[in-house]
């Protein structure tokens, strides 16, 4: 008997995460027909459920992207019929055999691969990969785990989880999950600079003044102060979700598509090469290029928005940000001298996620001479909206139609609602399909986490250990000041902000 079969475990299934974006992703994969014929998914976590209280609850949370699709209903019933639920501790080696167990029922004798999912917090983490791990050795199939960040809190925390996932498992069996890599629009970076010629030429310190890397929520840490108080937006959004995307905007080009190849240039001093990676030629962020903000309460039509400390789960005296902006900078060839602008902040205007890329000024532009353009305005700017709505437009200078000789600064646009009929999957979707298949090049290699932490550890100790306080900004509004105080020391401007 040489057929397969996938089983799939949800560690911690009752928690946030599951219910909103593993589940209705492997539904999603099992509605395309993505899932192998012979797969299994199991919920595991503390609280007591029957097979069937997780098929309800997992049922709630599942759709069909587009309202109306064929068999939706009928496809949901198969896809719970294929869902089980096992209650056990995270710390319990004997409740992961029971697992084990039933798991091998499901299996009848055919050749077992296993996926675990953590989706648990960071400390008892290490107790479930052990319990997991031994669990799934009795397979003959592969084993793989996906870990959810916070891997660690700084460089030696990460380092010390690091190590400790090695003694249970290899590093092909890891997948450090980022998902921000399974986005569309941060996926089609690649596409956009290599597949083109009329990027990558502009691509350097030669034509780019600033790139800007920007994330925005407009809602605030509920329910899960708990957490973040521990962290902070730095950590929860900067070190990982921002720096990702600026070491694929940044890296040189890959020698091929294969994930080592890209993971190499995206930090690894290779072995055959002097050539020094992207995140391994950053500086780590100094104190001075970094504003931190908290929101406070707000009251707007009658509303009263909380404050980041109202959270019952927040020590009223914290300093933790919720909002940040920096200046980091890449001290290679290509990009020596230009500033990358991140700002992430919660309890904000507006919820967006994109890449800025503002180009310099046309030398001796005629038209500004002319006609005393601001430069500022009249510059090139490339901007991809990764969420929502996604979009990559090009700002350029026009001439206004008419008799005059006028110009205007307009968008050569490409929408995705106007020129894609098909639902953008989530990017759960393709990172379980990817860890499915094996593909691990979206995920995030252990040298890499560390060079990723090397650039914030410094800081975040200083910001700690000097007590610095935050900016207060109102719930709703655009954030501290203090970011355009900084984009102004590099002679920038925020492009958000029109
Ligand atoms: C998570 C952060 O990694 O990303 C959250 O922990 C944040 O704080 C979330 O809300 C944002 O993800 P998305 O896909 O909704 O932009």
């Amino acid at each position: 008997e040489n057929e397969s079969t996938v089983s799939i475990t949800v560690v911690g299934a009752s928690g946030d995460l599951a219910k909103k974006k593993i589940f209705p992703a492997l539904f999603a994969l099992y509605y395309e027909g993505c899932l192998p014929e012979h797969f299994t998914i199991y919920g595991y976590a503390r609280s007591k459920m029957t097979d069937a209280e997780l098929r309800n609850m997992v049922s709630k949370t599942l759709t069909c992207r587009i309202d109306k699709r064929e068999n939706c209903g009928e496809k949901m019933d198969e896809f719970l019929k294929r869902c089980f639920y096992h209650s056990g501790q995270y710390d319990s080696g004997e409740n992961f055999a029971q697992l084990d167990k039933k798991l091998k029922e499901h299996e009848g004798g055919r050749v077992s691969n296993r996926l675990f999912y953590l989706s648990i917090p960071p400390n008892i983490f290490i107790d479930a990969v052990k319990c997991a791990s031994t669990a799934a050795s009795s397979g003959i199939g592969w084993t793989r785990v996906i870990v959810e960040k916070p891997f660690g809190r700084d460089s030696e925390s990460s380092a010390a989880l690091t190590k400790a996932l090695k003694q249970y498992l290899n590093e092909d069996q890891i997948f450090r999950i980022d998902h921000y890599l399974g986005k569309e629009l941060v996926e089609n970076l690649s596409v956009l600079r290599f597949s083109n010629l009329i990027f990558e030429p502009l691509w350097s310190r030669q034509f780019i003044r600033s790139v800007q890397l920007i994330f925005s929520e407009d809602f605030g840490t509920e329910g899960r102060g708990g957490y973040f108080d521990h962290y902070g937006i730095i950590r929860d959004i900067m070190q990982n979700h921002l720096l990702q995307i600026l070491a694929l905007f940044a890296m040189e080009t890959p020698v091929s598509l294969d994930a080592e190849d890209i993971r190499n240039e995206k930090v690894n001093l290779c072995e055959l090469s002097t050539e020094v990676k992207v995140l391994r030629s950053m500086r780590p962020l100094r104190l001075e290029d970094v504003v931190i903000g908290q929101y406070k309460s707000h009251t707007k039509g009658g509303v009263t928005y909380p404050a980041y400390t109202d959270d019952n789960t927040v020590p009223k005296d914290s300093l933790t940000p919720t909002f940040a902006a920096a200046a980091l900078f890449i001290d290679n060839a290509r990009w020596d001298g230009v500033p990358f602008l991140m700002k992430a902040g919660k309890a904000l205007h507006n919820k967006r996620a994109e890449i800025r890329v503002q180009f310099r000024h046309v030398p001796g532009n005629l038209y500004n001479r002319k006609f005393g353009t601001d430069l500022d305005q009249a510059t090139n700017e490339l901007v991809i909206r990764v969420q929502p709505d996604e979009a990559i437009y090009l700002k350029i200078n026009n001439k206004v139609p008419g008799l005059g000789m006028r110009l205007d600064r307009s968008n050569l646009n490409l929408h995705y609602a106007d020129r894609y009929s098909k639902e953008i999957p989530d990017a759960y979707e393709r990172l379980l399909l990817d860890a499915i298949e094996g593909e691990r090049r979206l995920f995030i290699r252990s040298d890499e986490l560390d060079a990723a932490w090397s650039l914030f550890t410094p800081v975040l100790a200083e910001l700690e250990e000097k007590k610095i306080i935050p900016e207060y900004y109102p719930y709703g509004s655009r954030g501290p000041v203090g970011a355009h105080y900084l984009a102004a020391r590099y002679n920038v401007r925020w492009g958000d902000l029109g």
